[in-house]
């Protein structure tokens, strides 16, 4: 694996190359990450992935300064575990080497709900770094994980709408045995939070199992699940019953009529803040 830090150095890696299959990440890698450059290996060839933690997606009260950094690792666990060929690791300052004050604007229906309700200005601090990571690499293909559901469709939305010639491609959560999804943010909780952690994923799967079952009084099932993370000791920002399509609210009739859904929640564990979904 070749590590490069400049778009330069990058460029020279990939020139010729047609096939090219992308993974961008913020690094601290766990097997999540590892599975989703394994699928990009079965689409596309060489896999470049990158590592950078992106200040324009961290609010002012967010962890930019305390996200994970271990990049030495992280280099180490791809030698060992991946078939990345390039990995591309530049600093702020390759990124952002003047202020980015060109950006892309996700739709506020699509970009303003959900996370980007909770996190203002989160989801342009991604969509514009993942352009110009795309604008860097200029990959085929390139691999995203529906543990962050939202962010995947406003990045296909994006390609779609540029005419990029990028095909995003999803990959499944992977999670821990006792269904807790793999987070960088998970080596914050304490002992006693991990335990409790799977908890957010059991709430999801009753929801899920009350609405195969064939109930659609939405609001009852989101307050029900908040009330059960709530009384185990969880800030809930949401638990949000939507449609996969769009992630808008769904109508009681669509629900009955089987109209795919997808049960998305952010809740926080002491200081650590966990995302999860489940498709319906
Ligand atoms: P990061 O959180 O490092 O995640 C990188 C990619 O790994 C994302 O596509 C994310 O959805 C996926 N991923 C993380 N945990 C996963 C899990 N348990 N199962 C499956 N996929 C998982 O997401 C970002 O970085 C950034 O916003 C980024 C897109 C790199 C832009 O800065």
């Amino acid at each position: 694996m070749k590590v490069v830090h400049s778009i330069e150095e990058l460029r020279d890696q990939l020139r010729g190359q047609n096939r090219t299959a992308f993974v961008p990440t913020m690094g601290n890698l766990h097997e999540g990450h590892l599975a989703l450059m394994n699928l990009a290996h079965h689409h596309g060839d060489p896999v470049v992935a990158s590592i950078f933690v992106n200040r324009l997606q961290f609010g002012a009260n967010e962890d930019f300064g305390k996200y994970p950094r271990t990049l030495q690792e992280d280099i180490e666990k791809l030698q060992r575990q991946s078939n990345v060929y390039v990995l591309f690791a530049p600093n702020e300052s390759e990124m952002y080497p003047e202020p980015q004050n060109y950006s892309v604007s996700p739709p506020s229906d699509l970009g303003d709900i959900l996370e980007g309700e909770f996190r203002p200005g989160f989801f342009v601090g991604v969509t514009t770094v993942v352009l110009k990571l795309l604008a860097c690499v200029q990959p085929q293909v390139a691999v995203f994980g529906k543990k962050d559901y939202q962010q995947l469709m406003i990045v296909r939305n994006m390609c779609r709408q540029f005419a990029l010639p990028t095909e995003i491609i999803p990959h499944e959560t992977v999670r821990d045995a006792d269904g807790l999804a793999l987070s960088s943010r998970n080596r914050f909780l304490s002992d006693a939070e991990r335990v409790e952690a799977p908890h957010l994923y059991r709430v999801l799967n009753q929801a899920r199992d009350e609405i195969r079952g064939g109930a659609h009084d939405i609001e009852r099932i989101e307050a029900d699940a908040r009330a059960a993370l709530a009384a185990a000791g969880w800030k809930v920002d949401y638990i949000a019953l939507r449609r996969q399509r769009d992630l808008r609210k769904a109508a009681a009739d669509e629900v009955v009529a089987g109209e795919p859904l997808v049960i998305l929640a952010a809740a926080k564990l002491g200081t650590t803040r966990l995302i999860d979904n489940l498709e319906v």
